[in-house]
């Protein structure tokens, strides 16, 4: 059975989808099966950091309404092997059952090592139809104030479906933590009430990369960071790099 981890934020833009993306590639490239599997109806930008989007017709909503099969949205990276995308529904007007991806990870469990889950900005209805099948919730927050606070109250939904969570701080910038001008990770831990999980540096690179569906670049800063998470995601003790203990 997969471990299935969804990513919330709270407040959009703090770089879920890319910090999802980054750990997605760094289990596969570990040799783990992994679906990714997208949440945030109507925007799609899974498609695009994945590099699939030109190749994608179905998605899970048209399993649900049975046009098409299970295996007919589940696209594999072009780049990566060993990585799958499930695409969200174009039609973000449509409200869906709660339960329903619960039901259909169910079926397709047993086929993946993890299952990554990116949950839609926001604490509307489709946060929770991504947090329903989590064994644990990850949330991924930048490093002002906003994104903390937006964090915060995703979190404490999550809490409340009784789902164990973890913080990463994205597209940190040391410099400006130790001028005061930004928060601190000990501030972050306080202010989300969640223990910390990893820290994802700034990288200019990454989000060239990323928007334009580029192939995975590795040994950057970032992706390091990506690999020590998703490490630290299959039950290994990795420690934080000496410059953020
Ligand atoms: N660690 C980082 N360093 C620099 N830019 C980043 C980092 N993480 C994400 N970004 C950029 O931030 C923007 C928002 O990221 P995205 O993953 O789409 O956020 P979200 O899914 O939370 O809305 C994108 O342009 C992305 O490339
Ligand atoms: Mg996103």
């Amino acid at each position: 059975m997969a471990k299935i981890v969804t990513f919330i934020s709270g407040k959009g833009g703090s770089g879920k989808s890319t910090v999802l993306v980054g750990i997605a590639n760094e289990l596969a490239l570990a040799g783990k099966r992994v679906l990714i599997v997208d949440t945030d109806v109507g925007l799609n930008c899974l498609d695009v950091i994945t590099g699939v989007g030109e190749g994608v017709v179905f998605n899970w909503g048209d399993i649900f309404n049975d046009t098409c099969e299970i295996a007919d949205a589940i696209y594999p990276s072009l780049n990566i092997e060993n990585l799958f995308i499930l695409p969200a529904p174009k039609d973000y007007k449509k409200s869906f059952h709660p339960h329903i991806l619960k039901d259909l990870l169910r079926l397709i469990s047993s086929n993946f090592d993890f299952i990554l889950i990116d949950a839609p900005a926001g604490l509307g209805k489709n946060l929770t139809l991504a947090l329903e099948p989590a064994n644990e919730a990850v949330l991924v927050v930048n490093d002002d104030n906003l994104s903390l606070n937006a964090g915060k109250k995703a979190a404490e939904i999550c809490q409340s479906m009784g789902i164990s969570i973890t913080l990463i701080i994205n597209a940190f910038r040391t410099f400006a933590v130790q001028t005061g001008l930004l928060p601190s990770v000990d501030d972050a831990m306080e202010v989300t009430e969640v223990g910390l999980l990893g820290i994802v540096p700034f990288e200019a690179n990454l989000n060239f990369n990323a928007s334009q569906g580029l192939p995975y670049l590795r040994d950057t800063r970032a992706t390091e960071a990506f690999a020590r998470i998703a490490k630290r995601l299959q039950g290994e003790k990795v420690d934080l790099p000496e410059q953020w203990r």
